[in-house]
C-alpha cells in the first residue's frame, strides 16, 4: 500500500526539502552570559524538529589557531596581533558557515561568538546579504549564570588552571570586552534587525522584527527555557496484556507484573523526595493505570499517546510481516520517516510531542509515564540523538530514566525497578542499510565534512591571509597558572593571588 507523499517531503526518502533561505543566528553578548549554552540548546532543539543546524563557536577556532591560551592580554582591544588573529578566526568560522549552508545541507547556522562591536556585526550582516542568508540576532544581557563559577568547568582555556587564577583572568577578559562593547540599539541603529534580547536570565525579553516561521519558533523556544536545576523522569507504562502477546498499540490494561511495576514506581517516587513533582500520562489505559498507583494528581496528554500503527494496530510483528510484507520491509529501511498506512511515523510523532517538550522546558521536576516510541522521541531530544538513532533507542519496560541537566547537556541514569517484563525492543536488522533520509536530518554533533572526527574541526588553513604559522610573542604559549614561565614583557601584567 502506498500513500502520496506530502508536498514538503521527498518522495524517495520522506526527508524534508527546504524552500526558505538558510538562517544565520548571530549570538551577541559579553563572555559568560550564556551564549554557548543557548546556542547548543537551541541547536539541539532545531535538529530535533528536523531543521539541520550546527553551532560555529569562534572560541574553538581561536583555540585551534593559538594552541595554548596565555592570559586576558590576548583580548585587549589594543593587542593588534591578537585582534588580527581573532578577525581571521571569525572569517574562518564564517567560511565554514557558508559551506555548511550552501553545500552540506545545513539550514540554520548558529554563529556563537561575542560579536560585541558594530563593526563585527556589520561584517556578518554583509556576509549574510552576499550569500542570501537570513540573519537573526539573539542577544543576552546580564548573566545567565548566577556566578562565574561555571567558567572553571566549562571553559577549555582554563583546563589546567586553578580556580582562583581562572576566575581572575576571566573577569579581566570580560573587562577587555566591556571597553569596546556596543550593545544592540533597538530604537535607532539596529531597529531593522531581527533579534531577541534575553534580559536577566529570561525575566524580560525584547523581540524585534521577527520575520518568518523559523525565527518565531526560535523566539518561542528561547522564551520557554530556564536554567533552574531540576530532574525529569521518563518511563513507560507497566507491562500490558497486549505486551504479553507482543501486540502493537491498542489500549489494553496492565498485566499482573505491570501492576507490580506501578506499585514499585510509587515507592521509587517517594524515595526521590521531590518537593513538587508533576506527573504526566498519555490518555491510554495502561499509562493512566500506572499513574493511578502513585496516589498523586496527574495530567493526561493526548499528545503522549503511543505512535499510531494504523492498519497494523494490535497486530504482532509476525502478523504484520505476513499480511503487509512490503510495509514491514519499508519500515526497516527507514524507520524514522516510515509512516504506517493510516497511522503515524516517528517524524509525525516528533511534531505531535513538540508541545510536550516545550512544556517540559517550562517546568521543573516532572515524571512522564508514556510509551516506547514516544519515550524514544522525548529521549532523543534530551540526549541529542539523530533521527536515525531515535527509533532504536532502548527504553525497556519497568525502567525509569532519570535526566538531569548538566553544563551543556543532560546526564542520564537508567534505573531498573526490578520487576520482570517482556522485551519489546526490536533491534535494527543487520542486513538493512541506514536510510538515505539520515544524510539530511542530523543531530548537533553529526560530522559533516570530516567523517573521521565526531566534531567537525574548524578550518583555519584556507583563509585569504596565509595560515597562522607562528603565534606572535604576545599570544605565545604561556602557562597562565605559573607566572614564572611568563616572558618578562607580560609577567607584570598578569596578577595572581
Ligand atoms: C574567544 O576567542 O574565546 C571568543 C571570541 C569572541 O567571540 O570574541
Amino acid at each position: 500500500m502506498t500513500y502520496p507523499p506530502l508536498s514538503s517531503l521527498s518522495a524517495a526518502t520522506g526527508a524534508p526539502h527546504f524552500v526558505n533561505p538558510p538562517t544565520v543566528i548571530v549570538m551577541v553578548g559579553l563572555p559568560a552570559r550564556g551564549k554557548t549554552y543557548m546556542s547548543k540548546k537551541l541547536t539541539r532543539y532545531l535538529n530535533w524538529i528536523g531543521m539541520p543546524t550546527k553551532v560555529f563557536n569562534v572560541g574553538e577556532y581561536r583555540r585551534e589557531a593559538v594552541k595554548n591560551y596565555s592570559s586576558y592580554d590576548f583580548f585587549k582591544p589594543d593587542n593588534e596581533c591578537a585582534v588580527k588573529i581573532r578577525q581571521q578566526c571569525a572569517l574562518a568560522a564564517l567560511r565554514d558557515v557558508k559551506s555548511y549552508l550552501k553545500d552540506e545541507g545545513g539550514q540554520v547556522a548558529v554563529f556563537d561568538a561575542t560579536n560585541t562591536t558594530r563593526e563585527r556585526r556589520e561584517m556578518i550582516l554583509k556576509f549574510g546579504a552576499e550569500n542570501s542568508f537570513k540573519v537573526s540576532v539573539p542577544t543576552t544581557s546580564l548573566n545567565l549564570y548566577n556566578s562565574l563559577e561555571s567558567v572553571k568547568v566549562s571553559c577549555p582555556d582554563y583546563k589546567d588552571c586553578n580556580k582562583t587564577d581562572a576566575m581572575l583572568d576571566f573577569q579581566r577578559r570580560i573587562e577587555c570586552y566591556k571597553t569596546s562593547y556596543q550593545p544592540l540599539d533597538p530604537d535607532q541603529h539596529d531597529r531593522d534587525l531581527s533579534f531577541i534580547k534575553v534580559i536577566d536570565v529570561g525575566r524580560r525579553y525584547l523581540v524585534n522584527r521577527i520575520q518568518d516561521h523559523i525565527q518565531s519558533k526560535i523566539v518561542y523556544y528561547l522564551m520557554n527555557i530556564h536554567v533552574q536545576p531540576r530532574t525529569i523522569y521518563l518511563c513507560r507504562h507497566g507491562e500490558s496484556s497486549d505486551n504479553l502477546e507482543g501486540r502493537l498499540g491498542g489500549d489494553a490494561g496492565l498485566s499482573a507484573r505491570g501492576k507490580q511495576f506501578s506499585a514499585a514506581l510509587a515507592r521509587f517516587v517517594e524515595e526521590q523526595q521531590l518537593e513538587d513533582l508533576k506527573v504526566w500520562t498519555s490518555q491510554l489505559c495502561r499509562s493512566i493505570q500506572t499513574a493511578e498507583h502513585l496516589g498523586v494528581p496527574y495530567e493526561q496528554w493526548k499528545a503522549l499517546n503511543e505512535i499510531d500503527a494504523g492498519v497494523c494496530e494490535e497486530m504482532t510483528y509476525d502478523e504484520v510481516k505476513e499480511k503487509f510484507p512490503d510495509e514491514f520491509a519499508l519500515r526497516d529501511e527507514d524507520k524514522f520517516y516510515y509512516r504506517y498506512p493510516a497511522g503515524e511515523s516517528y517524524q509525525d510523532l516528533v511534531q505531535r510531542v513538540e508541545p510536550v517538550i516545550m512544556e517540559l522546558e517550562r517546568q521543573e521536576n516532572v515524571l512522564v509515564v508514556c510509551h516506547q516510541a514516544v519515550m524514544r522521541c522525548l529521549l532523543a531530544y534530551f540526549l541529542d540523538k539523530s533521527a536515525d538513532e531515535m527509533p532504536y533507542l532502548k527504553c525497556p519496560l519497568h525502567t525509569v530514566l532519570k535526566l538531569t541537566p548538566v553544563a551543556y547537556g543532560c546526564k542520564v541514569e537508567s534505573i531498573s525497578l526490578n520487576v520482570e517484563a517482556v522485551n519489546t525492543h526490536r533491534e535494527r536488522p543487520e542486513e538493512v542499510k541506514r536510510g538515505p533520509g539520515t544524510l539530511i536530518r542530523r543531530n548537533s554533533v553529526t560530522p559533516l565534512t570530516s567523517p573521521e572526527s565526531n566534531i567537525k574541526k574548524p578550518r583555519i588553513d584556507d583563509l585569504d591571509e596565509p595560515p597562522i604559522q607562528e603565534v606572535p610573542p604576545s599570544v605565545a604559549s604561556l602557562a597562565l597558572c605559573s607566572p614564572s614561565h611568563l616572558p618578562l614583557a607580560l609577567a607584570g601584567q598578569v596578577q595572581f593571588s
